[in-house]
């Protein structure tokens, strides 16, 4: 199968055949010694036949693609199987990070296709799945921490999320110290402290899964 927009490889599955697309060197030469082969590619003009592997995933990666239509069209034509996207619907991130990370979630949110667009880009039989996030998931994406706010105060956690490379740093301090006072003065608790005691959330994380369309394979 092809993983596209492959980065460093978290997420791939071992248990298959895998070739890796991925266009920064940067971030192919981060690939651990046993990864699968990562090739230099775009989702845009994958180099590759139609119909050319049995299955196509995508995963943390469409919001950064030059054209998300395009490139999950494409995956679409390559894959004689199922096609998988794991993305984001940001709407239904936890209500405090909407509220406190409105202007991180303002530049984020016309980076990410509507995952009816995404369904639709790739046509077939498609089906979208809601995957609830750990309370203590080990990811660092920004919603792995809806029940651990204090988090996000750290700036090396900061540092590991891409949202706030497109803040200026006077924004940035200003989430941070609206998300600390909140904690300070017991707001954050009184409002959304019921989350600290659930297990998971069912939040932004969707896997939209195309499956081979019947005139494919
Ligand atoms: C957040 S990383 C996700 C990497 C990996 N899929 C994962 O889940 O860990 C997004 C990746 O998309 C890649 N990317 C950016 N533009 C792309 C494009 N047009 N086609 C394919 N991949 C692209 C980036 O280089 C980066 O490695």
């Amino acid at each position: 199968m092809l993983n596209v927009g492959a980065g460093a490889g978290s997420y791939e599955p071992n248990d298959r055949w895998v070739l890796a697309v991925e266009p920064s060197a940067t971030m192919r030469a981060q690939r651990p010694a046993g990864a699968a082969p990562a090739i230099a590619g775009r989702a845009e003009a994958l180099p590759f036949d139609e119909d050319a592997v049995d299955a196509a995933m995508a995963c943390v990666t469409i919001h950064h693609w030059e054209s998300a239509q395009a490139g999950l069209a494409e995956l679409r034509r390559v894959s004689r199987g199922p096609v998988v996207v794991f993305t984001f619907e940001l709407e239904a991130l936890p209500a405090w990070q909407l509220e406190f990370l409105r202007e991180g979630v303002a530049k984020e949110l016309p980076r990410f296709p509507a995952i009816d667009d995404v369904a639709a880009a790739l046509g077939g039989q498609v089906r979208v799945e809601s995957i609830p996030t750990p309370g203590d998931c080990v990811d660092g994406f920004f919603e792995a921490f809806w029940r651990r706010p204090e988090a996000l105060l750290d700036p090396a956690v900061r540092g590991a999320q891409s949202v706030w490379a497109l803040l200026d740093a006077d924004v940035e301090q200003r989430i941070v110290d609206r998300l600390a006072d909140a904690l300070d003065s017991g707001l954050w608790d009184d409002q959304h402290g019921h989350l600290r005691e659930q297990a998971n959330f069912n939040g932004a994380l969707r896997l939209v899964i195309s499956e081979a369309p019947d005139d494919h394979g």
